[in-house]
Formats: structure tokens, sequence, C-alpha cells
């Protein structure tokens, strides 16, 4: 197989190619992909990993590279410098990207204008899903865990739809702002979870209905997954989305409220939650929508005096149930046991990205609607 990372290592870092490429640059520096090593979540976890590793015994995992990539993430040349895909599901399911020759960039431009740097070659790979298919469909352990691919294909958007329909939208615009002709080019942003937009395309609630029976609030809402896979996704945690019910008052106070979590949990050989790609050994409790599904979710609120109803949904970046946060906390400890320079580093490195992680924690709101009652 090759990894992602030997590819990057192999040639130019994404900021080369922004010199012409200025449109595609400026996109991907906004989108995960450029984050995918330097996201505090991420060091977290790669940290995390490593001292779990070194407790047990066990040599240093460096798996992570083979999808998140080095210091410069998910680059250009991670996408762009390959020239197939093997789908051969090998031992963690996943598909194999084959390397270019050196110098030659693959792209969906059949004969593009010539480019003083580099070679150019057409691939049919990068108009489908086959190039989303290495990084965002494997199992871990032998437990499917981001399955997003085999999900869309499930799905009834696969008939009419790729990824790129719904996370590289094309646009009107110059490929090689020097070089190049003007061409239709597609956004390079990919927007997910991070973005309130993606998310209010993704989810949507609708109150089916919302009435008043003696002191209580009987309320239905019907949430919907408009995504071309299960929402929420993720490897092998995902963050989670909350729907919340309120009864108001006539200032808009809430008098009583109530939620429901969408989200997924992976489990270790002893039936624990885990965060941990490592320690997963099997899939645990899901409520998780599948492509096209709507759920009703029926709420009760004890609130005389209520004359409104306000139901939001929040997306939630980081959600790990109490025993997989006593876990870490429980590692935590024992890096601050051990005397090794390399145990302080990590502390420090944990103790940095946790800080950052608690606001990753909190949610944040993508959907609002009130009715009367
Ligand atoms: C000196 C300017 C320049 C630099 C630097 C540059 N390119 Fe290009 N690239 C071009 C031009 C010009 C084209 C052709 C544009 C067209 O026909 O619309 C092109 C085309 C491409 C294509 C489309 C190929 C196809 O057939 O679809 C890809 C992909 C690409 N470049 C990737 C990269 C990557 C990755 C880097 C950085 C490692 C990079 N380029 C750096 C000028 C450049
Ligand atoms: C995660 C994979 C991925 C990354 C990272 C990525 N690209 Fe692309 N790129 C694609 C795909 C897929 C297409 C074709 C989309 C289509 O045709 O539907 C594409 C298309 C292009 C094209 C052809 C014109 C166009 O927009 O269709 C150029 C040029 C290009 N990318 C340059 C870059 C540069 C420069 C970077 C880094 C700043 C980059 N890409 C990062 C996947 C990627
Ligand atoms: C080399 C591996 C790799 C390839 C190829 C790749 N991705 Fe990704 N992608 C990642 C990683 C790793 C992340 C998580 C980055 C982070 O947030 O740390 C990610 C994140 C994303 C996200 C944001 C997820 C979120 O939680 O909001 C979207 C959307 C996405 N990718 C879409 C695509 C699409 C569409 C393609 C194909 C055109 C693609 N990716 C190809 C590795 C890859
Ligand atoms: C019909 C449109 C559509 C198609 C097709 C689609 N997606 Fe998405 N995807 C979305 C929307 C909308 C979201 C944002 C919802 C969210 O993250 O909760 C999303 C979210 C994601 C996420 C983040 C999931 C999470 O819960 O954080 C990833 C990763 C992703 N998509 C990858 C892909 C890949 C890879 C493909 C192709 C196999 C694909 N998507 C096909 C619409 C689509
Ligand atoms: C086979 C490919 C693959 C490998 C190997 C891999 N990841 Fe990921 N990782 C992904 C993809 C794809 C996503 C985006 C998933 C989504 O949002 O649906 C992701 C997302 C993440 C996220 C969430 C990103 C964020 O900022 O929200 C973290 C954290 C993470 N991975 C950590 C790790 C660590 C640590 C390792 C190594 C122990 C690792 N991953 C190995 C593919 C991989």
């Amino acid at each position: 197989m090759v990894a992602a990372a030997t590819i990057l290592a192999a040639v130019a870092a994404s900021a080369d190619c922004g010199r012409c490429h200025v449109a595609h640059l400026e996109d991907w520096r906004k989108s995960a992909h450029a984050r995918a090593t330097s996201s505090a979540l991420y060091r977290l976890l790669a940290t995390l990993s490593r001292a779990d590793h070194a407790r047990a015994g066990q040599p240093d995992d460096d798996s992570c590279a083979a999808c998140h990539g080095t210091e410069d993430g998910v680059g250009c040349p991670i996408c762009h410098a390959v020239a197939g895909i093997d789908e051969h599901q090998g031992a963690q399911g996943r598909a194999r990207m084959k390397a270019a020759p050196p110098d030659t960039y693959f792209g969906p431009i059949d004969g593009p204008a010539e480019a003083r740097v580099h070679r150019s070659s057409a691939s049919a790979i990068h108009r489908d899903e086959r190039i989303c298919a290495p990084c965002h469909d494997h199992d871990v352990n032998g437990v499917p865990c981001c399955t997003v691919l085999r999900e869309w294909r499930a799905s009834q958007t696969s008939d009419f739809m790729t990824c790129q329909s719904c996370h590289m939208r094309a646009v009107a615009g110059r490929n090689a702002a020097r070089d190049g002709p003007s061409r239709t080019i597609h956004r390079h942003r990919f927007p997910g979870s991070d973005d309130p937009d993606q998310l209010r395309a993704g989810w949507d609630a609708q109150i089916r209905e919302a009435a008043r029976a003696g002191p209580e609030v009987r309320v239905t809402v019907a949430v919907k997954n408009r995504a071309g896979h299960s929402l929420p996704n993720g490897e092998p945690f995902a963050g989670s989305v909350l729907l919340r019910v309120e009864a108001l008052d006539l200032a808009g106070n809430a008098l009583a409220s109530d939620e429901r979590s969408f989200g997924f949990e992976m489990l270790d050989a002893a039936g624990s939650p885990t965060v941990l790609r490592g320690r997963v050994a099997r899939r645990g409790a899901s409520s998780t929508l599948v492509s096209g599904e709507t759920r009703e979710e029926r709420f009760r609120l004890v609130a005389s005096g209520a004359v409104a109803i306000a139901v939001t949904l929040w997306h939630v970046p980081f959600d790990p149930p109490p025993a997989a946060r006593k876990w870490m906390d429980d590692l935590r400890a024992w890096m601050g046991q051990e005397k090794g320079k390399e145990n302080r580093a990590w502390l420090e490195e944990i103790d940095g990205s946790a800080r950052s992680v608690d606001t990753l924690a909190r949610p944040r709101l993508f959907w609002r609607l009130s009715r009367s009652l």
C-alpha cells in the first residue's frame, strides 16, 4: 500500500500549489483537511494514543498519518499525486491509493493547459467517490467504523449525486490564476459539521404536534437526515447532535425543557465506551439517522402557563461518554506519575489541547423554530 504521507513526503507543500491555484488554496485552508493534524482534538487523541501504547509497553502508533497526513494535513498532493484507486479491501477494509509518476498531478480536466511546473493528467477517479474512499471508508480492528461511502452507496442519493455534489460545489472561476483559462472549478472548502450552512443542509426538524394537556405540553418533533449518508458520522467517535424542546412563558423564558441526543458509541474489549481507534472492539449503542430517515421524538413538558415552544438543534463537536472521559483522566494521571521527559511533553500537549477541546464540547446552535400554543 502507499500511505498518503509517503506521497506527501515526495512532493511539494500545499502553499506552493497556491502560487498558481489561488482559489483552491484559499478554500482548502479553511477546510477540515487543512487542520487534519493541527486541530486540538486530533493532537489530544494522537497524544493519548501514543501514551496508551507506552503504558501497555507496545511500540509507538504512527498509523494516523496514513489518512491525516503530516504537517501539511490532507494537502493538495495527497489527493492529486494519485494515479488510481485499488478498490481491493485490505485488512482494515480500505481502498488503496496508487502513487502518480513524479511531478504529475491528476485531476478532472481533460486536456488541461500546460503548467510550467508540473505535468497534468486527466483521471476519472477524481470525478466520483473513489478518491474519497481510502480515508472515508474503513474498518478499525475489523469493526466497521467510518463507513460514509458504504452508507452513501446504500442510499438513494448515490443514484444522482456523488460526494463532490455536496462537498465540492462546481462554480465558474479560474483554475490557475496566472496561466489557466476560465473554467468550471470545484470549491475546496469541504464543508462538514464545522459549517452551520452545511449542518442546515443535512438536518431538518419540523414540529408535528404541540398542544396543551392540563399542566403538560405535548410536543412531537420530526427530525430528518437530508445528507447522503448516516448522521452524525465520524471515526471512531463522532460529535453528536442535540435536539432541545423548551416550553416558553410570555417573556420567552424557558419554564421546562427536555433533550434527545443523536450519536453513537464505540466499545473497547471490556465493553466500555472508547474514543481511541486502537481500543475499538465493537460498536455500541447508536441513535444515528440513515440517509433520508425521519424520526419522530415525543416530549411531555410540565409547564402550566407556557404560551409557546421552541425547538433547536445543536452540534456538539466532541461529546465523549462519561466512562471515556474517566479513562482519559486515568491516563493523564498515569503520565503525571511517570517521570520521563516524553511524559512531560505529552502532558503539556494534552493539557494544552484539552483546554481548547473543552470549547469543542460546547453545543453550537444551527437550527431554531418556534410555535405559539
Ligand atoms: C506555476 C503555476 C502552477 C503551480 C505552482 C501549480 N500548478 Fe497545477 N496547474 C497549473 C496550470 C496552468 C494548470 C492547467 C489549468 C487549466 O487547464 O485550467 C494546472 C492544472 C492542475 C491540475 C488539473 C489537472 C487535470 O488534468 O485535471 C491539478 C490537479 C493541479 N494543477 C494540481 C497542482 C498541485 C497539487 C500543485 C502543487 C504541488 C500545483 N498544481 C502547482 C499551474 C500550476
Ligand atoms: C481531499 C482531496 C483533495 C484535496 C486535499 C485537494 N483537492 Fe483538488 N480536487 C479534488 C477533487 C476530487 C477534484 C475534482 C472535483 C470534481 O471534478 O468533481 C479536484 C479538482 C482540482 C483541480 C481542477 C479544477 C477544479 O476545481 O475542478 C485543481 C486545479 C485542484 N483540484 C487543485 C488543488 C489544490 C491546489 C489543492 C490544495 C490547495 C487541492 N486541489 C486539494 C480533491 C482534492
Ligand atoms: C488522505 C485521506 C483523505 C481523503 C482522500 C479525503 N479525506 Fe476528507 N477527511 C480526512 C480526514 C483525516 C478528515 C478529518 C480532518 C480533521 O478534522 O481533523 C477529513 C474530513 C472531511 C470532512 C469534514 C468532516 C467533518 O467532521 O465535518 C469532509 C466533509 C470531507 N473530509 C470530505 C471529503 C471528500 C468529499 C473527499 C473526496 C473528494 C475526501 N474528504 C477525501 C481525510 C481524507
Ligand atoms: C446529498 C448530499 C451529500 C452527499 C451525496 C454526501 N454528503 Fe457528506 N454531508 C452532507 C451534509 C449536508 C453534511 C453535514 C451534516 C453534518 O455533518 O451533520 C455532511 C457531512 C459529512 C461528513 C461529516 C459527518 C459528521 O457527522 O460530522 C463527512 C465526513 C462527509 N459528509 C463525507 C462525505 C463523503 C465521503 C461522501 C461520498 C461518499 C459524502 N459525504 C456524500 C451531504 C452529503
Ligand atoms: C483510515 C483513515 C484514518 C486513519 C488511519 C485515522 N483517521 Fe482520524 N479521521 C479519518 C477521517 C476520514 C476523519 C473524518 C471523519 C468524519 O468526520 O466523518 C477522521 C477524523 C478524526 C478526528 C476528528 C477530527 C476533528 O477535529 O473533529 C480525530 C480527532 C482523529 N480522526 C484522530 C485520529 C487519530 C489519533 C488517529 C491515529 C491513532 C487517526 N485518526 C487515524 C480517517 C482516519
